[in-house]
């Protein structure tokens, strides 16, 4: 599982910084994968709100935001948004990103498609003030809810300090590293306890693609969905793209890859193969299950629809088995 922490403080080794940094090194301690993406580092262009995101389902630029945190934002299980409050809001850094999420709302207000992960994404504020009023993290909150509905991902609370204003004071605030503890152990640990299961087939581009999406968007609280293939393509499948289209859901931002760095992300408890069970890595202790299904790659959209349909049907049974 992966936790995404999007720091938006400017200030190095300050408090923003070591609330992220102890959360992330909680996390990692209980077996969660953790990226960080720096919102101060100047490689995201500001919203110019020119509608292509509108118009063409994705942002015109070219930069940090397009080629990694979109795609970061789709894999992540949980989002934490870490923020000092400026002028009761988070800072203009972090919402430079957040206003970049108009593209992923577009995808999913205007084109209507759920990204298969929306229902079990969490979206989680980190934030510190260094005033006392009881409306403190009414902005940063509000921000953050729509942020968050934007993405795909349910706002969960989180934690937040006031009174907290010199730089690394959060460090000796009483009972900071337990508050830190209960929150992994209340928002990551449940995503631990899910099975792990590897598609696998031949291109990652249909089959495996299909099943993962599924397998997330039916069961993504008690699936760890990730896939595979034995010869990755370049691209994932435009019909594919299309037939998940007419079910309402979003492959956008998908890539495929190798089993290879399937496996090395996450040891699988069940392999599930479709076409390419004899080049399937073996690990020992891992159920392997192969599912008969015909490769739909140079096929028709009625040939993809019914392949589709096949793999949502035994994604509902092995949901159902487990
Ligand atoms: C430009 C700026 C605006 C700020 N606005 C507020 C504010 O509106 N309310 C508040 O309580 N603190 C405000 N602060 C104080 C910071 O939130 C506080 O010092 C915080 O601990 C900084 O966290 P950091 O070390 O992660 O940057 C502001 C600080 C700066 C630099």
């Amino acid at each position: 599982m992966l936790v995404l922490g999007l720091q938006g403080s400017p200030r190095k080794k300050g408090n923003t910084e070591f609330l992220l940094n102890e959360f992330m090194k909680e996390s990692e301690k209980k077996g969660a994968q953790t990226h960080i993406i720096d919102a101060c580092g100047g490689n995201i262009n500001h919203c110019i709100g020119c509608g292509s995101c509108e118009k063409k389902g994705f942002c015109i630029f070219d930069d940090e935001m397009s080629r990694e945190v979109y795609p970061l934002l789709r894999r992540a299980d949980v989002i934490l948004l870490a923020t000092p409050v400026y002028f009761y809001n988070t800072t203009s850094h972090l919402k430079t990103l957040i206003d970049r999420g108009q593209a992923l709302w577009s995808r999913r207000y205007k084109y209507l498609l759920e990204d298969p992960y929306n229902n079990h994404r969490k979206g989680v504020v980190l934030s510190i003030g260094a005033t006392k009023g009881e409306n403190l993290f009414d902005g940063v909150n509000l921000t953050a809810k729509y942020f968050f509905d934007a993405v795909g991902a349910i706002f969960d609370g989180g934690l937040t300090y006031r009174r907290i204003e010199e730089r690394g004071a959060i460090a000796s605030y009483p009972g900071i590293l337990n508050d830190i503890k209960n929150e992994v152990e209340r928002i990551v640990t449940p995503y631990l306890k899910r099975k792990k299961i590897l598609f696998a087939c031949r291109e990652n581009a249909c089959r495996s693609q299909m099943a993962s999406a599924f397998a997330q968007y039916i069961a993504g609280d008690r699936i760890e969905a990730f896939s595979g293939g034995s010869s990755p393509a370049e691209n994932i499948n435009p019909v594919m793209i299309e037939a998940m289209n007419e079910k309402g859901l979003d492959m956008a931002y998908k890539k495929p890859q190798s089993i290879d760095s399937g496996v090395s992300q996450v040891t699988p408890d069940i392999i599930v193969t479709m076409g390419c069970s004899e080049e399937c890595p073996f690990i020992p202790g891992v159920e392997k299950i192969d599912w008969q299904l015909p490769d739909p790659a140079g096929e028709s959209l009625e040939f993809m629809r019914n392949v589709r349909d096949e793999i949502e049907r035994k994604v509902f049974d092995l949901a159902d088995g487990l």
